[in-house]
């Protein structure tokens, strides 16, 4: 059998720091090639040839613009896929499923309602499956929004991020990240929307500072900086009953205001203004929410260049 691990990008607590840091470190070097501050990428097209492919069975903007230009962007080619367009809607199983993708594709990102099905697919592929973003987590968000953080206030290692509202699948990949970037994460919730106990569990046994309250100004206390999320997730059920005990853990900028002053205000978007961010924070200098979005490019092409690139992956964010 092939010994070569095949290069999945499931959860961040599967992948070590020195390879998160890798990644993140190239999509900053890719980003800066394409603004023509350093000399072009080079080879100009790495993944010339390759086709990724797109398995959405929820709705996105970001992630699949992101992972579509990202990869033309380095030479490859792009496949997208609806599973009610598949036969998986007549019943073909995520195994058979999984083994055909392989013959065709070199990659799949696939976003799911159920974080078993990625599984799945990825027990069956034998090319690398990215979570697109699942109940439990999503992943590849974290990997933009820490290159944001670092982009405008230098080395996350050490600082401290809140995070404001429901203990959702972002707020679970942020907690993993903080194991592996060495941050404090702080998170406000309502009792009944605590983050994933197993991934608090697993980051502090990792030795991550993982602090849970149900108050936000204490979470934000210091704070360099506040994140928050949509009060309802696609997996969620809308209800009155659901905004109004999310109502308290708006972000306001009353609450920035008890943050430190030159924190950041991040988002992951989609977001609904005037519920868990007001208008003039989501509007206000402080809020990075459309570099974050942008950046998802550049950490999507550092992420591909790391899941298709081989062994000598971090050369291409190394000026010839
Ligand atoms: N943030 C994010 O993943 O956005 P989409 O749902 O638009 O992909
Ligand atoms: N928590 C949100 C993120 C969307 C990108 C959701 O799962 O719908």
């Amino acid at each position: 059998p092939d010994a070569t691990p095949i290069r999945h990008f499931l959860e961040l607590r599967d992948l070590d720091a020195a390879t998160l840091r890798g990644i993140v470190d190239l999509a900053m070097n890719v980003k800066a090639m394409q603004r023509g501050r350093t000399r072009p990428l080079h080879p100009a097209r790495p993944l010339e040839g390759r086709t990724l492919g797109l398995l959405l069975s929820k709705p996105s903007t970001r992630t699949r613009l992101s992972f579509e230009v990202g990869m033309r962007q380095l030479g490859g080619s792009v496949s997208v896929m609806q599973p009610g367009e598949m036969q998986i809607g007549r019943g073909e199983s995520l195994a058979d499923t999984a083994r055909v993708l392989s013959r065709f594709l070199d990659a799949v990102v696939v976003r799911s309602g159920d974080a078993e099905q990625v599984a799945e697919l990825a027990r069956w592929s034998t090319i690398p499956i990215i979570n697109g973003l699942t109940p439990r987590s999503h992943p590849v968000q974290i990997l933009a929004d820490i290159m944001t953080f670092e982009e405008h206030r230098g080395p996350i290692a050490g600082r401290r991020i809140a995070w404001v509202g429901d203990g959702n699948n972002v707020a679970t990949s942020w907690i993993e990240t903080a194991a592996r970037f060495g941050f404090t994460i702080a998170l406000a919730t309502p009792a009944d929307m605590a983050p994933d106990p197993q991934a608090v569990a697993w980051a502090r046994s990792e030795g991550a500072t993982v602090e849970l309250t149900q108050d936000s100004r204490a979470a934000v206390r210091d704070a360099d900086c506040v994140v928050t999320d949509t009060w309802v997730s696609m997996s969620d059920q809308a209800s009155d009953a659901r905004l109004k005990t999310l109502a308290p853990y708006s972000v306001t900028s009353d609450l920035m205001n008890a943050a430190d002053p030159r924190a950041l205000f991040m988002h992951c978007l989609p977001a609904h203004v005037g519920e868990e961010v007001s208008e003039d924070v989501f509007e206000g200098p402080q809020s990075v929410v459309f570099d974050e979005a942008e950046n998802r490019l550049h950490a999507q092409k550092g992420l591909l260049l790391w899941a298709l690139g081989g062994p000598g992956w971090r050369r291409f964010g190394v000026e010839p």
